[in-house]
């Protein structure tokens, strides 16, 4: 038997270690795309929905393929209820239907619950399958989706108002799932496109910006200031057929880039970050390389390793388009703007004696455009699309493959042909 008193005391001591676990955690975290979600000096919520929202819902959006060429793959309707009868709630519950790929979850929501976007807490979260039937959204994680689609394995009851989202992180070169057996199951995507319903990119130009607010940054800075090295590269999937491979190993016969991770040299445990970075700043660039070409597709190599850690990003990925409209302007050096991997080599040289144009990659800095689409990283935009959604508007994805990969498979350039093969760097072979 334990006393009473002590019974208090253990208590005590239980619930302060779960608000110090929790505040740590709230410290720690990176959310799955590399930003963070916690934002303090965001005012909450303008966007908090009131009757008003009716007004709003008046001017109804119909899909428009003049506007959005990929409309023909989804439908949007008006639901026939009469005003009146709306329920405009003011809160909003998101259930986890499926696992998530890492199961991070577990670790932000203890309690299975929790308010993933701290300045819209309305918006609950939870991992919990009982709150099904008042849920207002219901993510679905691709990687934990049955490869064809079984109706077993999804919630047996579907409230009208109520939205399915598919939820992927991944570009269409990697898909496994037959999206062909989903078609008019989700209502709502969330990916790193910006043309999804919720974006889930794996940073932006605002979430940047917003963290540099307030740091009263010197435009004079020197950022080539205690970088002794050149150009560095993590790499992990080595194939043979991706074109990275190829234009590296080009590149490498001109000059030398450090190569670390799988492919090349292991330095950091796979899980230490600081390690990781630790070694990127050393370096002047970091080459960005996307391991597959798709449109829009730029991932965490460019938001988290490069520009996180003041590295300008040689990129391979994306067409250069892209980069300029989704990422912060002049921040990165293209490799499409080079006839060749040599004369990239040779810029970067260049660019290594020249102070005063390596600094300008650090412009967009202290001169932010004017205008950035709002992110304020995935759960907080889900959040703020669901209390700002017109209660009668419906969305479904009749073609979610097409809409996915493309009407002709083009979101992604396809791999190279030939045989599959690993491909290792032994970075003492390409010294200079
Ligand atoms: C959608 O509903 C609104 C009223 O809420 C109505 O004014 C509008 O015409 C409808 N749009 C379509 C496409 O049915
Ligand atoms: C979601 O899609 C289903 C059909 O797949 C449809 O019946 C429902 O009305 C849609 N709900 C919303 C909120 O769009
Ligand atoms: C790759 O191989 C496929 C069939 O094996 C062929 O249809 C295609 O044209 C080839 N692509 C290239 C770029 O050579």
């Amino acid at each position: 038997m334990i006393p009473r008193r002590h019974k208090y005391n253990i208590y005590a001591i239980s619930v302060c270690t779960a608000v110090f676990l929790w505040f740590y955690m709230t410290w720690q975290r990176d959310d799955i795309y590399g930003v963070n979600l916690y934002d303090s000096t965001q005012t909450p919520a303008s966007g908090v929905p009131s009757r008003d929202i009716m007004s709003r819902c008046v001017a109804n959006i119909a899909a428009d393929p003049s506007v959005d060429s990929k409309a023909k793959f989804y439908s949007v309707w008006n639901d026939s209820v009469n005003g009146e009868q709306f329920n405009v709630d003011l809160t909003k519950t998101v259930v986890f239907w499926t696992k998530m790929w890492k199961k991070h979850l577990n670790v932000y929501m203890p309690g299975k619950e929790g308010k993933l976007c701290p300045t819209l807490p309305q918006c609950t979260f939870t991992t919990n399958a009982e709150n099904i039937r008042t849920a207002d959204a219901v993510i679905f994680e691709n990687s934990q989706l049955p490869l064809t689609y079984q109706m077993s394995e999804m919630p047996q009851t579907r409230f009208q108002h109520q939205y399915w989202i598919w939820l992927i992180s991944e570009c269409p070169n990697y898909l496994k799932i037959n999206l062909n057996s989903y078609s008019a199951v989700f209502n709502w995507t969330i990916t790193y496109r910006p043309d999804s319903d919720v974006s889930g990119a794996w940073g932006s130009q605002h979430l940047v910006y917003k963290r540099l607010k307030g740091a009263d940054l010197d435009p004079n800075t020197d950022y080539s200031l205690g970088k002794t090295k050149l150009a560095v590269w993590f790499i992990s999937k080595c194939s043979s057929r991706a074109h990275r491979i190829l234009y590296a190993q080009e590149l490498l016969k001109h000059i030398h880039v450090d190569i670390f991770g799988k492919c090349g040299r292991i330095v950091c445990d796979k899980q230490d970050f600081q390690c990781t970075v630790r070694h990127i700043r050393q370096y002047k660039f970091y080459l960005a390389f996307e391991n597959m070409k798709c449109k829009q597709y730029i991932t965490e190599k460019f938001w988290r390793h490069a520009l996180g850690n003041n590295v300008v990003p040689v990129v391979l990925g994306a067409p250069k388009k892209d980069y300029e409209y989704l990422t912060p302007p002049n921040s990165f050096i293209h490799v499409d703007d080079f006839e060749s991997p040599k004369s990239l080599a040779n810029y970067l040289k260049l660019l290594d004696t020249d102070t005063e144009m390596y600094n300008q990659y650090f412009k967009w800095k202290t001169n932010p455009p004017k205008t950035i689409p709002l992110d304020d990283g995935v759960w907080c935009n889900l959040c703020r699309k669901l209390l700002g959604i017109c209660p009668n508007t419906r969305k479904m994805y009749t073609n979610l493959d097409k809409w996915y990969r493309g009407e002709n498979n083009d979101e992604c350039e396809p791999v190279k042909n030939g045989t599959y093969q690993e491909v290792h760097f032994d970075t003492d072979d390409y010294d200079h």
